[in-house]
């Protein structure tokens, strides 16, 4: 059995926000939300504890609004890694599993990563495992001191650390799984005679080889997953490695992708093979895309956007809750929202669906059938439906249903005054 732990309840201070420092998305999920959910994915943990204290009560809502086998515990005062750990003892007095212990800042760690981690400590019958990396720049950090033997002898935090400690690029990831039973009496044996005056949850590393028992380091193979997020800096950074990481996985898929450092893709996008991807988009929410569409450059899909096969997306065509059926053009200027479109329909440069009336403030939906032709810079009222084959004349402003086969237009005829400017010009 296993359970986990995810330490929140840091302050943040660099972030310099009203948002708790967890509750910060990269996309649109928190970064307390990815830990959770890599916890989740290893299908290893029937129950997760976050522990919360800066901002508890918004971390608390939303642990509470998303995560069914995840409770919240609150720390106050927070006196250290260690004492956060400590507050989980009261609800795990008979519990004789595995803990797994993480860090609510750092997003990018994976469940595959998780997955390996539980399963050394479990082969080398560990009772307590840490994950290390090697970092070409420790700072900060808290080093792995190993003995002669290399066996994992203690954890010296940067700022209690000798000059020859600092030099140590052994640093401690701040993931531990622990055998819950061999260990929990060292939370009330953790002492604050370190530099920073706190109860360090690395001391369990010193006390677990006081004790006998079985200490073991494991080496994190990609540094990136244990990037953790302290200022909005970071929290770019991480967006671009998480993006990156997504990009490569399209890319592997056989979506072509002109530019990945310029082009998003948010997690929860499907994207078929074949189909190409300009550079300057940015694509957030969830989205499927079929084969064999060109999208951009520079265009965004909101979330909700389903594009059949062959759809073109082009330069500056917003995109939202809008399915688009095979064979289907907008490409230029453009907004669709709240819409469904046929297949083999052309939107005019400039077509606007108007799906939104601020005074009900009701979004509305627009239906558009098979080969309809939207004339440049038509603006389509909502609701409305425009059946199968009708066309539309450029710059209509579309209130009325049409139906199949109509032409629909509302511009005022053309006026032609024969010699007007040179009358003007006296000439
Ligand atoms: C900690 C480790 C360090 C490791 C680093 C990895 C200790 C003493 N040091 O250092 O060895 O290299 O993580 O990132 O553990 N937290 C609480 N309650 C507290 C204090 C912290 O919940 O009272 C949470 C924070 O919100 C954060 C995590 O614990 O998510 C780590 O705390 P932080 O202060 O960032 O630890 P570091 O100094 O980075
Ligand atoms: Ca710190």
């Amino acid at each position: 059995m296993l359970k986990s732990i995810i330490l929140a309840a840091g302050k943040g201070t660099r972030m310099k926000s009203q948002t708790p420092k967890v509750l910060h998305k990269v996309f649109d999920k928190t970064l307390l939300g990815y830990v959770i959910d890599a916890v989740n994915e290893t299908g290893l943990a029937d129950e997760n504890f976050v522990i919360v204290g800066h901002q508890a009560e918004k971390v608390e809502d939303f642990v509470g609004e998303n995560y069914s086998n995840t409770k919240t515990i609150l720390q106050s005062p927070q006196l250290g890694t260690g004492h956060a750990v400590s507050m989980v003892l009261p609800y795990l007095i008979d519990y004789d599993g595995e803990i797994i212990i993480l860090c609510g800042d750092t997003p990018l760690i994976t469940s595959e990563t998780i997955k390996n981690f539980v399963e050394f400590h479990r082969n080398n019958n560990s009772d307590l495992t840490v994950m290390s990396a090697i970092f070409e720049n420790p700072t900060n950090y808290g080093r792995i001191i190993r003995l002669d033997n290399g066996r994992v002898e203690s954890i010296v935090e940067e700022k209690d650390a000798t000059e020859k400690q600092k030099s140590i690029k052994e640093i401690n990831a701040g993931i531990y799984c622990i055998n819950w039973n061999k260990i929990k009496d060292a939370f009330s044996e953790l002492k604050t005679n370190n530099a920073q005056g706190e109860y360090y949850l690395t001391d369990i590393i010193k006390w677990g080889n006081e004790k006998g028992l079985s200490v073991n380091a494991y080496i994190l193979k990609d540094n990136e997953e244990i990037y953790g997020i302290n200022s909005k800096l970071n929290l770019a950074e991480a967006s671009k490695m998480l993006n990156r990481r997504i990009i490569n996985v399209h890319l592997a898929n056989g979506v072509t992708i002109i530019d990945p450092d310029t082009t998003w893709i948010s997690p929860e996008t499907e994207i078929e093979p074949d189909t190409i991807i300009y550079p300057s988009c940015y694509i957030e929410g969830k989205n499927k895309i079929g084969k064999n569409c060109k999208i951009g450059p520079f265009a965004h899909l909101r979330g909700d956007v389903i594009l059949e096969d062959n759809v073109k997306i082009g330069n500056f065509v917003e995109v939202k809750k809008t399915t688009i059926k095979s064979g289907t053009n907008a490409c230029h200027l453009t907004y669709l929202g709240d819409s469904e479109i046929g297949t083999d329909v052309n939107i005019g440069a400039g077509t606007i669906t108007a799906n939104y009336n601020p005074l009900t403030k009701e979004k509305s939906k627009t239906i558009i059938g098979d080969n309809v032709k939207i004339g440049s810079n038509s603006v389509l009222v909502a609701p409305v439906t425009i059946e199968e084959g009708a066309n539309v004349g450029a710059l209509s402003v579309i209130t009325k249903n049409i139906p199949s086969w109509a032409l629909a237009i509302t511009r005022t005829p053309i006026k032609i005054i024969e010699g007007w400017v040179a009358k003007k010009l006296g000439r």
